[in-house]
């Protein structure tokens, strides 16, 4: 289990996220709060990830949806959406992206994530299922969802 960390938005980290693909205007706002000096770093990010060494080699983004804005679980809850969920080509298959979902999955909170395309059979073995098909809710994703197992002191 790889070491998982929540990130502090500073320059050195938003240069370490230039090499990942999925980089795009989360990345180009906070570059944004940065020059214009609203953020400094902060730790409040919603981005995680994994260091080897003092690279960072892996990402995601979590963050919590309240139940109100729930359209994918019923009845109704507060839910992790999880997304930019990558781990650098080097450094891929060696259990990075397994550690940041099983981080995810401690939070005892069911997720929901956009997968990328040829990455099915990472998410079913990460237990994540599709959900029923909404036209209007998808617009061409195809979001997947993960309960929490059920505890038993209930
Ligand atoms: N195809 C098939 N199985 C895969 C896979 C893939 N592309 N990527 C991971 N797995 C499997 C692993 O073999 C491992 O299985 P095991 O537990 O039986 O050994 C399990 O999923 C966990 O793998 P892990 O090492 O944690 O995966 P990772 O660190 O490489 O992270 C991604 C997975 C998809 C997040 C990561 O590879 C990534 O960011 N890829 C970039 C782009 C992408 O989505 N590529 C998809 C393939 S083209």
């Amino acid at each position: 289990m790889h070491k998982v960390e929540r990130l502090v938005i500073n320059y050195k980290t938003l240069e370490e996220f230039k090499k990942f693909k999925e980089y795009g205007l989360q990345e180009l706002s906070m570059l944004e709060d940065l020059e214009e000096n609203i953020i400094e770093n902060d730790s409040e990010s919603p981005f995680y990830g994994i260091y080897f060494g003092d690279k960072l080699v892996a990402r995601m983004s979590l963050y919590k949806v309240d139940k109100k804005l729930d359209q994918y679980f019923e009845p109704k809850r507060d839910y992790l959406e999880l997304w930019k969920l990558e781990v650098l080509p080097d450094y891929q298959k060696e259990g990075y992206g397994r550690s940041l979902v099983e981080f995810a999955k401690s939070f005892e909170l069911p997720i929901k994530t956009n997968p990328r395309v040829k990455s099915a059979e990472f998410w079913s073995k990460m237990n994540f299922e599709p959900v029923k098909y909404d036209m209007e809710r998808d617009k061409g994703e195809n979001p997947l969802i993960w309960y929490p197992p059920v505890s038993s002191d209930h």
